[in-house]
């Protein structure tokens, strides 16, 4: 009698309220709750300025619809959109415009760093829906067809209006923005920086490795959360066999089978000649071998909020 009384009890106690919780947290309103709670946090080298959900966005610029060439997908689409200078501007102020980069921290870890003159020459917008009654995701092609969330916030490029861009592939298209940010490059990344009177093609490929590698990759811990780290304890350029390192760069899948780092850009102009200055900047960064966490995006990203979808 005693025993069926303490088994009802545990019911009523444990497992009733275990499942009502249960279905309460997987119920779709929460769900979608959770999503409209997602904000994007806008800060300069002063600190934060304002955290914003998705469709405040309307109180800095006016919403419009813009077709561009979809790279992910290898074909045109249109998206909502918010033009990005209105909203730098609302932000920033207009003194942005004199500003080093611009960082994009994703969800997952993935942190391009974009220069200002960049965003003065070509027009990019805040794409924050899809407007062909389609859902915000896409399917990547350029890594292995995963199907991914695109909210809060995408950067995307008018890319029919100016064809050079589409060249460059998907290299300053972050989606899952949770935190646009103004920084110096030098005071924020220090640690990358190739040796003291390393060559003209060092340098360069310095650059191409900021424009093309850096997002995903850190060197000396500093720069993109998505992707191992190649310099430190020991370079890429020191394990990989002659020959393999330029491969991988240029097909990785040709040498491991589901690898999710996608090519570098087919169209991009000199490919070659890039590929091989990227490598003169990895063997110079032997050199200077050295653990400098901070500007690691992985370190800033443990405080965003987290999202029930990973890239
Ligand atoms: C979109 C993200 C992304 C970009 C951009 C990217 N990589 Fe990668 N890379 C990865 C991932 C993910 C891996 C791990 C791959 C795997 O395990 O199959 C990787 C692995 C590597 C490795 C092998 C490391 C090892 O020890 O196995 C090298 C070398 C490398 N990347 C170099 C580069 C260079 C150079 C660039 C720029 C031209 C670049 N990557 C751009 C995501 C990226």
């Amino acid at each position: 009698m005693n025993k069926c009384f303490r088994t009802i009890t545990l019911y009523f106690t444990r497992l009733i309220p275990g499942v009502l919780l249960l279905i309460a947290f997987t119920h779709p309103a929460y769900a979608q709750a959770n999503v409209v709670e997602t904000l994007i946090e806008f800060k300069n080298p002063d600190g934060l300025i304002r955290s914003l959900k998705p469709a405040e966005l309307n109180t800095l610029a006016q919403q419009k619809t813009l077709k561009v060439f979809e790279v992910h997908e290898g074909r045109e689409r249109q998206y909502k959109v918010y033009p990005a200078q209105l909203v730098f501007d609302q932000m920033f102020s207009p003194s942005w415009r004199t500003a080093d980069e611009i960082i994009f921290t994703c969800q997952d870890g993935y942190q391009p760093s974009i220069p200002v003159a960049k965003f003065l020459t070509y027009d990019a917008y805040l794409a924050v829906a899809s407007a062909d009654n389609k859902p915000f995701t896409l399917s990547n092609a350029l890594q292995n067809h995963e199907v991914v969330a695109l909210e809060p916030a995408y950067l995307i490029w008018d890319n029919l209006k100016s064809p050079a861009l589409l060249d460059e592939g998907a290299s300053d298209m972050p989606y899952q923005i949770a935190r646009i940010e103004l920084v110096s490059f030098a005071a924020r990344f220090p640690g990358m920086f190739p040796p003291a009177g390393a060559s003209a093609e060092t340098r360069r490929g310095f650059l191409y490795f900021r424009k093309y590698c850096m997002a995903c990759h850190t060197i000396n811990g500093q720069g993109g959360g998505k992707a191992p780290e190649l310099n430190y304890p020991v370079s890429v350029t020191e394990y990989f066999k002659p020959g393999y390192l330029k491969q991988w760069i240029d097909n990785p899948a040709s040498l491991r089978y589901n690898t999710t780092m996608p090519a570098l850009a087919a169209a991009i102009p000199e490919r070659e000649k890039v590929i091989a200055e990227i490598i003169a900047y990895l063997t110079a960064m032997r050199d200077v071998k050295r653990m400098r966490p901070a500007g690691n995006s992985k370190e800033t990203s443990e405080k965003l909020p987290a999202l029930p979808f990973l890239r």
